[in-house]
């Protein structure tokens, strides 16, 4: 008696986690031979092969790729969790470009927007579904990073965002945290989010030298960008001093004073110097943040998780270096509380880093 009832319980239980098991595995097979957990996302896969052949030049991890994963959070975090600042992550900075790129904070964004604008047309999508998207595979193309989040089904902007959302590199770490603060992120995810520049240039910060990196592996996505913005700097890579640049270690190299700044404020500087040679907290780190950033303003519940038409990345082996004669001794080492990672140099003399082209 007792037990026939435990075996009924048993099979019960066994079967709950066989149902569960086949809706977690469970497939579609789309019309062109692409596999994908929802029906929904199988327009996705030519939108996919377009985004690369069109505007990535071929799944390169270029400045398009830059430009898309930078675009994503400039329409997102056009939000406040206090309401008034805009729809999130949700394509205004595309639709409204006219308004939106005016904005001082989005210098240079018009490049992008009229790069995708074509591509977007024909694509099918809601602009924030193709912004955020696109920001996605452009990441991918990078290797190091992690495969982002794609939740798909957000509906039409209904306005541009206001001006004023987008942080500055001028700006104290006191108001970017705040800024980011009313979005919803705390100072760790900010740090997180920042993983984003180890694949950055800057145009406009000094408008004399267009796509100075702001690391010596602008290509790739590991986390080197935090280990070079703790590096003492001695010279400007153009024109003298910009607003918001610091001093850089490299020739060639542009230091963000936002990036600096963050690198040594007691509330951000343990967050930033535990990312230097750690890939995986890195990845696993900016892939929630980043989660969290395209679906802001969205309501998630009515969204379908399309994550498996984004490109799996190649890896990154690592360990990161220190550019050619650098070494601990350079670190400008703001977390004296944990151990800095031990770090072997790249031998040769100091590099001078090439522009990233077609900037
Ligand atoms: C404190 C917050 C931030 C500040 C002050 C900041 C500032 C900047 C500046 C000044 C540039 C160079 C623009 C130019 O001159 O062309 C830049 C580039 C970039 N930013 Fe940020 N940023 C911040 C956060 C983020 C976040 C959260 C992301 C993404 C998650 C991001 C992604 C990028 C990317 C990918 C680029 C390079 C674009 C390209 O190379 O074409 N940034 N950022
Ligand atoms: C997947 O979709 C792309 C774009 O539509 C197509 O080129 C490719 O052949 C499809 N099939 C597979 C198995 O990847
Ligand atoms: C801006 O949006 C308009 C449509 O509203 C489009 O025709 C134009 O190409 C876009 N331009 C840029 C720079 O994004
Ligand atoms: C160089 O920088 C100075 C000072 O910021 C500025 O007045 C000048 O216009 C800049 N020159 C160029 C070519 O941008």
């Amino acid at each position: 008696m007792a037990f026939a009832r435990l075996s009924v319980i048993v099979s019960l239980a066994l079967g709950a986690a066989q149902l569960a098991n086949a809706a977690l595995t469970k497939r579609v097979t789309c019309a062109d031979g692409n596999v994908t957990a929802n029906k929904a996302c199988c327009a996705l896969f030519p939108v996919v092969a377009k985004m690369q052949s069109d505007l990535f030049d071929g799944a390169e991890c270029g400045e398009e790729a830059h430009s898309a994963l930078r675009l994503s959070f400039h329409d997102a975090i056009g939000f406040s969790i206090h309401g008034g600042k805009g729809g999130g992550a949700d394509g205004s900075i595309l639709l409204f470009n006219a308004t939106e790129t005016a904005f001082h904070a989005n210098g240079g964004i018009d490049d992008i927007t009229a790069g995708q604008f074509p591509v977007f047309q024909e694509s099918g999508l809601t602009p924030g579904d193709f912004v955020h998207l696109a920001a996605a595979v452009g990441t991918a193309n990078c290797p190091g990073a992690p495969r982002l989040q794609f939740l798909f089904g957000r509906p039409a902007p209904k306005a541009p965002a206001p001006d004023l959302t987008v942080p500055e590199p001028t700006d104290s770490v006191t108001a970017i945290l705040a800024r980011f603060a009313d979005a919803g992120f705390n100072a760790q995810e900010v740090v997180a989010l920042l993983s984003s520049h180890t694949i950055a240039a800057a145009d406009v910060v000094d408008v004399t030298i267009p796509g100075t990196p702001f690391d010596s592996t602008v290509g790739t996505f590991d986390t080197q960008v935090f280990l070079e913005v703790l590096l003492k700097g001695n010279s400007f890579p153009g024109n003298g001093s910009q607003p918001g640049e610091v001093l850089s270690p490299l020739k060639g190299e542009m230091r963000l004073q936002s990036d600096f700044a963050l690198s040594q404020d007691s509330r951000t500087a343990c967050f930033w110097q535990q990312m230097v040679n750690d890939q995986t907290r890195m990845q696993t780190q900016f892939k929630a943040a980043m989660a969290k950033l395209q679906v802001l303003g969205q309501n998630t519940k009515t969204m379908v998780d399309c994550s498996d038409v984004v490109p799996v990345p190649a890896s990154f082996a690592g360990p990161i270096k220190f550019p050619a004669t650098f070494s601990q001794k350079d670190v400008q080492q703001a977390c004296p509380q944990l151990r800095f990672p031990a770090i072997s140099t790249v031998a040769g003399p100091a590099p001078t880093l090439a522009p990233v082209p077609g900037s």
